[in-house]
């Protein structure tokens, strides 16, 4: 059985005093039945992990580099991650894809950095609105899922997200058939690379625009896993109903 995951990207949001949202989260989900993660911003890494010290919400970075250290100004390393605490890092967010140009093989190699490093990749995939209507998507979240995920991945050390671009940020949600179609197709192409060892042991997480009112329904979908949550992991009290949704979900399953 894959134990379900609930995870929040930050995103480029919070400053220490949202440190508070934490402590909250921890004091509501002592003794969580899935598992917690929340990739803050770097500059919050080290004192999130610090506020998480004793408790089963774990912290993640939103970004890292290939190389494990040198010249690059600006960069942060998987590794520099795992000394701050971290255990996971999000990669290939659209966002990043976007405003950084971001392309597959830059992920694929910052994914077996995060392996190397000892972190879970979360390695995002995703059609934009337009290749959805062309009827490209399962073209582009294969192509995406060839080149993105290292030879390095097991269901230990490796979750994919499936974000589609147009629900990120704008309330809208891809319906639970077309949820449920890309996460089948992903998890095909995971046995079918992988073996059916590794490739059913991958968790498979949705993301765009989940919240409480939807979040139910989303993880009653086959191949759901848990969720990404962008905008409603910023607050406990918008977390916390998600978290309780996937626990109400893991018990059902
Ligand atoms: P929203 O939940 O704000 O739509 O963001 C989703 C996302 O991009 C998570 O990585």
């Amino acid at each position: 059985m894959r134990r379900k995951l609930a995870a929040g990207n930050w995103k480029m949001n919070g400053a220490r005093a949202d440190l508070t949202q934490l402590q909250a989260l921890c004091a509501a989900h002592d003794g969580a039945t899935v598992d917690l993660l929340i990739c803050p911003p770097f500059t919050l890494i080290a004192a999130a992990v610090d506020i998480c010290a004793s408790h089963a919400l774990r912290i993640g970075g939103q970004d890292c580099h290939a190389a494990a250290a040198g010249a690059h100004t600006g960069d942060i390393s998987a590794a520099m991650l795992k000394d701050a605490g971290a255990d996971a890092v999000i990669l290939g967010h659209s966002e990043r894809r976007a405003d950084h140009a971001e392309i597959s093989d830059d992920v694929r190699n910052k994914a077996r950095a995060a392996h190397e490093a000892g972190l879970l990749a979360i390695i995002c995939v995703g059609e934009s609105l337009a290749e959805r209507e062309a009827q490209n998507t399962l073209d582009i979240i294969g192509g995406q899922l060839s080149s993105s995920i290292p030879d390095t991945a097991t269901g230990e050390n490796t979750v994919i997200a499936y974000e589609p671009c147009w629900a990120i940020g704008t309330g809208l949600t891809a319906t639970p058939d077309q949820i449920g179609e890309v996460h089948d197709f992903i998890r095909a192409r995971l046995e079918k690379r992988f073996g059916a060892g590794v490739g059913r042991s991958v968790r498979l997480l949705y993301g765009g625009s989940v919240k409480t009112g939807n979040a139910a329904e989303i993880f009653a979908v086959s191949n759901v896993d848990g969720a990404l949550v962008g905008g409603a992991s910023l607050k406990c009290d918008d977390f916390s109903p998600i978290i309780s949704a996937l626990e109400a979900a893991a018990k059902a399953s």
